[in-house]
């Protein structure tokens, strides 16, 4: 029952940045690669930094590196693009062969919505024609929606974050996620939102809905200058289970029908199984 999809975000293949390690971004994509086969999940998901971008030509060649890895993978694959994947969108989706922009599927009683944020600034923006098509979409779901995006949509500080607490704070969600927050509320019909972009496990709840966002495997601050070798697998049944494995594991479990009327709460993140109750 229910449907599993292995999760990988903010891969940074490129050069090292200090705390996040790209060189090490396609070793790491490939043994992730073996252990997604290895878990036959119903869908791949994969949120976007695939890149830390340096040039057209670099990016060019990193980019085929990646895509030759995720093109062997045996599962329906869903790609959003990141603001350091910059190159033109169609050449990535060529290289890709998937579809970057806004779109949806249908899997048993759930449907996956994936929205594009990416306008080459760091905070990336949902579009006013997004926001329309979200809203259309939605209307049309009928049991229960996962929205995904790159850049996290809960619109609260994120205290704590060696990136996003300070310097770049007014870039750490996408620009209009409150209009996109108001259309999943009315909807009643989101069950979860998923993002990367921050670079740490964080879940919190605003407006009664859980706002997940999820680590990637070459940043090194939240494992002791190690790759955390992170990536997640989230199993949407009539409760939702999410499980990210690495160097820094967390295990957390949002319960069926507490998720909705809750109240806007932080979760700290934990190794310990999380319950939202
Ligand atoms: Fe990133």
């Amino acid at each position: 029952m229910g449907i599993r999809l292995a999760i990988i975000t903010d891969l940074h293949h490129g050069r090292d940045t200090g705390k996040v390690r790209g060189p090490e971004a396609l070793g790491l994509l490939k043994k992730i690669a073996k252990q997604i086969c290895d878990l036959k999940p119903d869908a791949v998901i994969e949120l976007g930094d695939r890149l830390t971008d340096d040039n057209p030509t670099a990016d060019t060649e990193r980019l085929v590196e990646l895509a030759e890895v995720f093109k062997e993978l045996p599962f329906a694959r869903h790609h959003l693009s990141g603001n350091h994947d910059m190159l033109p969108k169609a050449e990535q989706e060529a290289i890709l062969q998937t579809n970057l922009g806004n779109h949806l599927v249908e899997m048993g009683e759930w449907t996956l919505i994936f929205l594009e944020t990416y306008d080459a600034t760091a905070g990336g923006l949902l579009s006013l024609e997004t926001l329309a098509w979200l809203e259309q979409n939605l209307n049309k779901v009928k049991h229960q929606a996962v929205i995904f995006s790159h850049q996290p949509l809960h619109g609260q500080w994120h205290q704590g974050n060696p990136y996003f607490e300070e310097e770049y704070r007014e870039h750490a969600c996408a620009k209009n996620a409150e209009l996109a927050r108001a259309i999943f509320e009315k909807s009643g019909k989101v069950r979860l939102c998923v993002s990367g972009h921050a670079h740490w496990f964080d879940l919190r709840q605003v407006g009664g809905i859980p706002y997940l966002t999820l680590l990637g495997p070459t940043e090194s601050h939240w494992s002791n200058g190690q790759v955390s070798q992170a990536w997640s697998v989230l199993h949407l049944d009539t409760d939702i289970q999410l499980e990210q494995f690495g160097k820094s594991p967390q295990n957390i479990q949002i319960k069926n029908p507490s998720w909705q009327n809750t109240a806007s709460a932080a979760v700290n993140s934990s190794s310990e199984l999380t319950t939202i109750s």
